[in-house]
Order: C-alpha cells, then sequence, then structure tokens
C-alpha cells in the first residue's frame, strides 16, 4: 500500500467518553487506519464500536484525547469532516414509501447536488451497486441484501474519503452478506478509506487490511488478521477420533495437557494448541496407536479468528463482564 500525502485518514489517541457517571465507553482507545485501506473494528456488544464511529462522524462528543479524521481535527473543524465523510449506521434510515432510486434522489438533494446533480449520482449509484432493476420499486420490496447496498449507496452519495460502516451485515443472511462484501470490496478500489465494525470475525478476516480487537472501550489487539492469528499464536491440532466413546480416552491418551484442548463431542474432535507442528503430529499418531484407538482425521492448523477473538476478550462481551461485576 502507497504512503501518501495528507497522512492517514483517521487518527485517535487516548480517547475517553463517559456517559453519565459511571459508563465509561471508551476508555483511551486508540486507533490509526491509513488512507485507501479497510481497517476492521471488531468487538463484542457494548465494547464501543458504535460509540468511537460516533466521535469519528461528530455525532458525539468525547471528554479527552485527539480524534482526526481526513487530516481535520473533529472538535475543532467538525464542519470539514463532515464534507469529506460518509456513514452507514447500524439501523438504516430509508424511506420505505419510496422507490430505490427517490431515496437516493432525495439524500442528493439533502447535500445540495441539485436536481439533476441528484438524479444523475442515483443513477450512478444504482449502476455501481447492481440496483438497476429493481431502483423504480419501493424500498419495502426489497430484500435485506438490496436494502443494505442501497443503504451503502446512499451513504456514497457525497463521494466521501472516510466511510465509516457500522455493523453493515448484522441480520443479513450468507448471501447477502456476500453482495455487501463485494460492493465494500469495490469502494476501496476507488481510494476510499473504509472503516468497518463488525462482530463477525470472519467478516473482519475477508474485508480488513488490518484490524482492531476493541474491548471495554480500549484495543486490546491490533494487526493484520494473520498477524492476529499468529499472537494468539501456537498452530493447533484436530484430532478426530472415529468412535465417539472413545474420545474421553483419547484425550488421556494424547500427550497435550487436557485443560488446554476443546472437545467437541458431535464432531468426535479435540483440539490443542501445540508447539512443534511435525513432533506435535508424529506423539499423537503414536499415542493412538499405542492406546489403540482410531483416528479418522488428523490435522495442523492455524487457529481461527473465532478463537483469537475469544483469547483476546475472555469470551464475553462488555456488557456481560459488567453486569458480572455489578
Ligand atoms: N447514549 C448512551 N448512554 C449511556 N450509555 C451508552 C450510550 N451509548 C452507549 N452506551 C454504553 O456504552 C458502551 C459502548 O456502547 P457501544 O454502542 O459503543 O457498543 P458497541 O460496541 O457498538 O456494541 P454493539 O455491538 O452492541 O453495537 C455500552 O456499555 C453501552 O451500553
Ligand atoms: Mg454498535
Amino acid at each position: 500500500m502507497s504512503v501518501s500525502v495528507g497522512g492517514d485518514a483517521i487518527l485517535m489517541e487516548g480517547v475517553r467518553k463517559r456517559f453519565g457517571d459511571d459508563k465509561q465507553a471508551l476508555d483511551g482507545l486508540d486507533l490509526t487506519v491509513a488512507r485507501g485501506t479497510v481497517h476492521g473494528l471488531l468487538g463484542p456488544n457494548g465494547a464501543g464500536k458504535t460509540t468511537t464511529v460516533r466521535v469519528l462522524a461528530t455525532l458525539l462528543r468525547h471528554d479527552e484525547g485527539l480524534v482526526r479524521v481526513a487530516g481535520h481535527d473533529v472538535r475543532r473543524a467538525a464542519a470539514e469532516v463532515r464534507r469529506r465523510i460518509g456513514l452507514l449506521g447500524q439501523h438504516a434510515a430509508l424511506d420505505e414509501e419510496l422507490s430505490g432510486r427517490q431515496n437516493l434522489e432525495m439524500f442528493g438533494r439533502l447535500y445540495h447536488l441539485g436536481g439533476r446533480g441528484a438524479a444523475a449520482r442515483a443513477d450512478a449509484l444504482l449502476e455501481r451497486f447492481g440496483l438497476v432493476d429493481t431502483g423504480r420499486r419501493p424500498v419495502r420490496q426489497y430484500s435485506g441484501g438490496m436494502r443494505r447496498r442501497l443503504d451503502l449507496a446512499a451513504s456514497l452519495i457525497t463521494e466521501p474519503e472516510v466511510l465509516f460502516l457500522d455493523e453493515p451485515t448484522t441480520g443479513l443472511d450468507p448471501r447477502g452478506r456476500g453482495e455487501v462484501w463485494e460492493s465494500v470490496r469495490s469502494l476501496v478500489g476507488g481510494g476510499t478509506t473504509v472503516l468497518l465494525t463488525t462482530q463477525y470475525l470472519e467478516e473482519a478476516d475477508q474485508l480488513a487490511d488490518r484490524i482492531s480487537v476493541v474491548d471495554s472501550g480500549r484495543v486490546v489487539a491490533d494487526g493484520t488478521p494473520d498477524e492476529l492469528k499468529a499472537r494468539v499464536g501456537r498452530d493447533r491440532i484436530d484430532v478426530v477420533v472415529r468412535d465417539g466413546a472413545r474420545l474421553d480416552e483419547a484425550l488421556k491418551a494424547l500427550p497435550f495437557a487436557p485443560a488446554g484442548a476443546d472437545v467437541d463431542r458431535d464432531r468426535r474432535r479435540i483440539s490443542a494448541p501445540v508447539e512443534d507442528r511435525m513432533a506435535s503430529l508424529a506423539l499423537t499418531v503414536r499415542a493412538l496407536e499405542e492406546a489403540g484407538i482410531e483416528a479418522e482425521d488428523i490435522a495442523l492448523r492455524r487457529p481461527t479468528l473465532d478463537e483469537v477473538f475469544l483469547h483476546l476478550t475472555g469470551g464475553r462481551s462488555a456488557d456481560e463482564r459488567t453486569e458480572v461485576a455489578a
């Protein structure tokens, strides 16, 4: 990725935001997003993702810390920032009775594109998001995936430099999700910087150049998807035994600490982290042989992002943890 003039698209340093007396939604959050990249903000419910987006989009004032978007301070130059950003909120803002095209035209007029300008922009966006055929139907007839693509088109009316997508695929089926992913990928080709929040690890893995894992209002880890997986480390070995009744026996026989192993009884599978791939493989095969337990499959693999995520956040949502503490 080339380094462009004007610095990073997003810069946040030590950002704090408190709601009421005791809800510290952002607790010293740091975030840097390079221009022209997709950055994933990954975290459980209540982690502070939407709060982060609202601060960046000048919809909410933070208490402390530095926040710059597209080269401008969100506090001192909010209007400059607004002119350069687009936002796709967690909940859509489309008019159900209007057609897709009319919705886009309406947004265009709101942004002072003028009647003709708004119409031209609406047509270009419908084309770009594969909505030409459905563009004249009222939005209430749209599928979830089509709605979300129309949302995305609406957030691009102003040709923003930086686009915020807050959980763009929540509630979509796999097909709708795939359609939105395609649209997001095509944006980045055009040079737009995207900050995407998600609870779906797969989504961050698919779309993001870099990921920041947020929990309780701060970044607990960041890096490329591969770096994050490598950080938690260790490769894993999966052993599927043929006879499910012998799973516990296999667990005892295997050369890794039972405490670190995950057992999936439905799949007859034991999964455990390993230090040395080849040695562990050899030891596993031998141990099963000696115990007379037949394996259906033995595989070495990298950890999934789900495992990374659970490891980094302790496996619970921030809100759940607050409840436990309270
Ligand atoms: N206006 C508000 N008033 C009081 N508390 C709030 C407000 N907005 C957010 N919070 C709290 O701040 C914390 C962070 O909320 P936020 O909406 O940023 O989380 P999130 O990561 O977007 O979660 P989700 O995945 O559920 O959308 C939560 O504990 C939430 O309850
Ligand atoms: Mg949210």
